[in-house]
């Protein structure tokens, strides 16, 4: 396993629960067609995999009727 290097800061990720995984910094992003983009701040990425903007979210997991099976036990 890859040991962090000291003088960096962590970087915060938030897995939201049936949608967007959000990263809090800056980002360089090759995309599956081979071009790049250059995101400042935070960006969120689809989790849930019905955005129409991938690997981007769309906001289309709001849309999505999913049941946490979790919830009932
Ligand atoms: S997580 Fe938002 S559209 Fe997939």
């Amino acid at each position: 396993m890859e040991q962090m290097q000291p003088e960096k800061e962590p970087v915060e990720v938030l897995a939201k629960p049936h949608g967007p995984i959000v990263v809090m910094s800056d980002l360089l992003i090759t995309k599956p067609d081979g071009t790049t983009e250059l995101r400042k701040g935070k960006t969120s990425f689809c989790g849930c995999g019905a955005s129409a903007k991938k690997p981007f979210c769309d906001g289309s997991h709001k849309t999505l009727n999913i049941v946490d099976s979790n919830t009932n036990v």
